[in-house]
């Protein structure tokens, strides 16, 4: 069975792009992969700087991805600091990384670019702790979105780089990105959808502001009894994501039609998130309700996970010199 590795950011309300870029594909892969899944939430802190809403965020992540169907009994689900493996090993990999290689890495370029006043050293060497996360499990596949593809290649170079210095030690790991969703457009219709730009579908968001955000999608002046192209329109794009070949059809045929407006649209993927979450929201209300299962879980996913950081950084001791065997 394939190794998987993944992980997501405590580090705000999960959205469209994170379920369909990630968090679906992880627990659509827990019964044929050996799974390790966990939350980032030493990522987060190079944003969150309330400890209670960390807290809070890393707990309803982890609700969220039980409610959506992840199995304890088969993934190794964990919270990142529960292993501090993760912070040891990323301080080695940091030796062996080249500065021009991080100067290089888009989040950090990004945040600069959008005025990110005074960036932090660990929001430059984000990319080593992601590195750091990767290869103490030695995943054969990560399965990420398009936009951590670079945190990918960094973790292949700096395996490359750890492995020639010392002795091989990393298996080079592969990212797995979906094709279809591995970019899912945010309501203005230009951009991914990111929290970062305000453009997000908080699937498990209350009605009222579920429908606030979809109604919010940005969409062309085209008059209501006019024809419409639903391959021009976020809408239809992300409705689209969802639906079945048929349903596609039957909506991008009332979009040509004429007589169908844009607010009509919303309606229907409306109705169609809801559908396709209201079984996982159910769920979610009683897990919520049960805290203290989340946190057994997460702590007897730590322990798990754990065993095998361990066993990398006895070999990454071995292999530095950081022990007297
Ligand atoms: P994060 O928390 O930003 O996002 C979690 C996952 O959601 C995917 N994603 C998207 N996919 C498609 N379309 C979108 N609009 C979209 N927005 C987000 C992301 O690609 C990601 O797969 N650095 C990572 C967390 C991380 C990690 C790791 C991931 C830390 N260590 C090790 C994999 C392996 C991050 O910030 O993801």
């Amino acid at each position: 069975m394939k190794r998987i590795l993944s992980g997501i950011q405590s580090s705000g309300t999960p959205h469209l792009g994170n379920y369909l870029g990630a968090m679906k594909n992880h627990i659509a892969m827990q019964d044929t992969h050996e799974c390790f899944i966990f939350i980032a939430d030493l990522h987060a802190l190079t944003t969150v700087r309330d400890p209670e809403k960390l807290r809070k965020m890393t707990r309803e992540i982890a609700i969220d991805y039980l409610a959506l169907g992840l199995d304890p009994e088969k993934v190794t689900f964990f919270r990142q600091s529960d292993v501090p493996e993760h912070s040891e090993l990323a301080w080695i990999l940091s030796t062996v990384t080249p500065f021009g290689l991080l100067e290089r890495a888009h989040a950090y370029k990004d945040a600069v670019a959008k005025g990110m006043k005074e960036p932090t050293v660990g929001l430059f060497t984000y990319p080593v702790l992601m590195a750091a996360d990767i290869l103490l499990y030695k995943p054969d596949i990560v399965p990420v979105g398009k936009d951590q593809k670079q945190h990918i290649e960094i973790t292949r170079d700096l395996a490359e780089k750890f492995n020639s210095t010392y002795q091989e030690t990393f298996p080079m790991p592969e990212p797995h990105i979906p094709e279809d969703v591995g970019y899912v457009i945010g309501t203005d219709g230009e951009h991914k959808m990111s929290k970062s730009y305000g453009n997000v579908i908080e699937f498990f968001a209350d009605e009222k502001t579920l429908k606030k955000q979809v109604m919010s999608i940005t969409t062309d002046s085209t008059p209501l009894e006019e024809p419409k192209d639903p391959d021009t329109c976020a809408v239809y794009k992300i409705y689209s994501y969802f639906a079945t070949e048929e349903e596609k059809k039957s909506l991008a045929d009332k979009y040509r039609a004429g007589g169908f407006g844009y607010g009509d649209a919303k309606k229907v993927l409306l109705e169609k998130i809801m559908e396709h979450f209201g079984p996982f929201r159910q769920k979610r209300i009683e897990l919520a309700e049960n805290l203290e299962y989340i946190d057994t879980v997460l702590q007897s996913g730590a322990e798990k996970a754990r065993t095998v950081a361990l066993k990398t950084m006895a070999e990454v001791r071995n292999h530095t010199g950081l022990n007297f065997q």
